[in-house]
Order: C-alpha cells, then sequence, then structure tokens
C-alpha cells in the first residue's frame, strides 16, 4: 500500500478533490484552474445476478459496488443502474436485484438490459421498476433513460419456448436474433420528449447498449443509431452513457461523446476491429482475480454542460476521462501509472 490510503479513502478523497482538497503523489494533481463539477451522479451496471446462493460472486460483486457508492462523501445526487441486473430474467433473480438496490443511500434510476427482459418481455421488470423509457430534468441538465435493446421478433416463427429466447438473445455469436434497436416508436417518443428542451440544454441519454455501431457478432451495436444520433445532435451538449459492454470505453461521433459502463460482474475484452479511436483500453484481466477489471463509476457534471467520466476499477487504479481530452480529439496514450495490480 505505497499510499497509506484504503480503497474506500481514496473513493473518499476523490469524492473531496470536487471540493478543492488537493493530493498528489500517486494520483493527479487538481490544479484551482480546473473547472468543478457542479454535481455528481454515480452509476453500476451489469450485475448479472443469478439468484442461486448468497455466496455466488456475482452477488458479492454487487454488495461491493453499493458498499463503495455508499462510502462516496459527499453522496452522488443520484445512481443510475445501467441495465444487465439479472442473469436470465428470472423473477427470483430481479427480485433479488431490487432488495439490493435498496441498500443504497442515493436516489436510484434503473435502465432496462437484454438479460433482464427477454424471458417475459419485461413484465417483472416494468412490474418492479416501472417505465423502461423515461425523461427527467436535474440542475438544469435534460436526462433521457432509454430501452435500447429491443429486437424484432426472431422467435414465434421458430416457436421459441421463453426461455429458449432469452438464451438466444443472452449469447453472442448466432445468426438467429435480430440486432438491438431503440425502434420506430421510440424514436417518435425520443423526438417528441426533446421537442420541448432548448438547443443548449445539456443532455445525457443512457442507454444500455452504445448508441453507435462497435462492433456486431457480439452485439456490441445498436441498428438505428444513426437515426438516433441524428435527432441528438442538434442539440449542443450531448453525452451518452451506455452498459453492456464492460470495459472502459470512449467514443465521439459528432458532438456527441460516449462513455461505457464497467460491470460488476466480469469484464468483457476488447473486440477484434471497431474499437473507437478515442478508448484508452483497460489492459486484460488477471483471470484469477474475480475483481479486476471490474468496478463501478462516477461522472462529474461539469459547469460547461459537459462530462468527466470515472472509472472506478477495483484493484487497479481508478481512470477519469476527462471532456476536454475526448473533445480535443486527441488520441489517448496509456498513462504511468495504468496497470493491473496497484491497490488503494
Ligand atoms: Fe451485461
Ligand atoms: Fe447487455
Amino acid at each position: 500500500m505505497e499510499t497509506g490510503l484504503t480503497r474506500r479513502g481514496f473513493i473518499r478523497l476523490s469524492a473531496s478533490a470536487a471540493a478543492g482538497v488537493y493530493f498528489s503523489g500517486l494520483f493527479k494533481i487538481v490544479s484551482a484552474a480546473e473547472p468543478q463539477p457542479s454535481f455528481t451522479f454515480a452509476y453500476i451496471s451489469d450485475t448479472h445476478l443469478y439468484a442461486r446462493s448468497p455466496e455466488h460472486r456475482f452477488i458479492r460483486n454487487f454488495e461491493r459496488a453499493i458498499d463503495d457508492a455508499n462510502s462516496l462523501e459527499p453522496q452522488p445526487d443520484f445512481i443510475l443502474f445501467g441495465g444487465d441486473l439479472a442473469q436470465l430474467g428470472q423473477k427470483e433473480e430481479l427480485e433479488l436485484g431490487k432488495e439490493i438496490l435498496s441498500r443504497l443511500k442515493a436516489k436510484t434510476y434503473m435502465m432496462v438490459g437484454e438479460h433482464d427482459w427477454y424471458l417475459d418481455m419485461g413484465e417483472k421488470w416494468r412490474e418492479l421498476f416501472g417505465k423502461d423509457r423515461y425523461s427527467f430534468d436535474h440542475k438544469g441538465i435534460h436526462f433521457v433513460v432509454l430501452n435500447s435493446v429491443i429486437e424484432e421478433d426472431f422467435w414465434t416463427a421458430r416457436k421459441m419456448s421463453p426461455m429458449e429466447r432469452m438464451k438466444t438473445v443472452a449469447g453472442l455469436d448466432n445468426s438467429v436474433q435480430g440486432r438491438f434497436m431503440v425502434g420506430e416508436e421510440q424514436r417518435a417518443w425520443l423526438k417528441d420528449d426533446l421537442a420541448k428542451v432548448k438547443k443548449d440544454t445539456p443532455l445525457i441519454v443512457f442507454s444500455h447498449s452504445p448508441l453507435y455501431k462497435y462492433y456486431r457478432p457480439w452485439n456490441f451495436w445498436t441498428e438505428d443509431a444513426d437515426e438516433v444520433q441524428a435527432i441528438l445532435t442538434p442539440y449542443e451538449k450531448v453525452t451518452v452513457i451506455h452498459g453492456h459492454t464492460h470495459q472502459v470505453l470512449t467514443n465521439r461521433i459528432k458532438n456527441i461523446t460516449f462513455h461505457g459502463m464497467l460491470s460488476t460482474a466480469w469484464p468483457w475484452p476488447y473486440a477484434p476491429e471497431g474499437l473507437p479511436q478515442y478508448t484508452q483500453q483497460m489492459d486484460r484481466a488477471d483471470p484469477f482475480n474475480r475483481f479486476d477489471a471490474c468496478g463501478w463509476g462516477t461522472a462529474d457534471l461539469l459547469k460547461i454542460g459537459q462530462v468527466d467520466k470515472k472509472y472506478y476499477l477495483w484493484d487497479r487504479n481508478p481512470m477519469t476521462i476527462t471532456y476536454e481530452r475526448v473533445a480535443s480529439g486527441v488520441i489517448p496514450q496509456p498513462p504511468d501509472n495504468f496497470h493491473s495490480g496497484a491497490s488503494y
């Protein structure tokens, strides 16, 4: 422990940096000239719960993220859950997820992932959590939560059971399922929702799949991403934060900045092609360490209406992807301290 800090102590220090506390050594020095956030929210995503035993590692990892988020001082304004709460959409998994989420101190907003949806087409999820798409305003920012995992019906003609449908969507390379979409009906809802929003109001959109086309064989892809982007680009300040890809991931298309969320359950490797050049890559996960390359994160809302994204990688140094760096178009190089095995 080079710094003498505990992990939780570090998280507290990170939060206090926003309040003007400076620290050095292993960590970045925060200069007085840097914009301070107007507020912070946190995310937890892709817990993939199996309701098997309370000792299952995915449950314990989720509880670790809850504990970490509850340790933030000051508390974030809210926590966004990024989807894939369950592994196979079963009611026991979703109910367990709701129970664990109820331990969070901060208000929680929910988003749905494909693992939550395709056993009963979202019936249980909606019963527990409400609408799968909605918007809200918070401190001058307009937030939108989308269901981006809609697929065309591939199951009826094949006479699939609900579990066959669920497992097909949960799988990667298969020629059976379609592509994730926001869909025409929801795009019309989005247009209508944004019609009342001024063009200079900052927008933050949450989607489970990335709202761009990264790598189709793994469903790191939203089929109607171009149409959704066209709805968003007239707005001056747009950030999309998504789950599903389980990795540090950054992109910028026109004026839209995209950030991925970490998973608490497992990290996906980077796809063999299509990785956005703006991404500062994580090292490969240590397969012998169940926490490695997993984690959670926060987003600092800068006064300019843009986002600095923090990735709290367990058992590694945290990473901050600043808006300034992404907007400058500089292709990132790995920092000196960007290696697994660091403890804090
Ligand atoms: Fe996931
Ligand atoms: Fe997913």
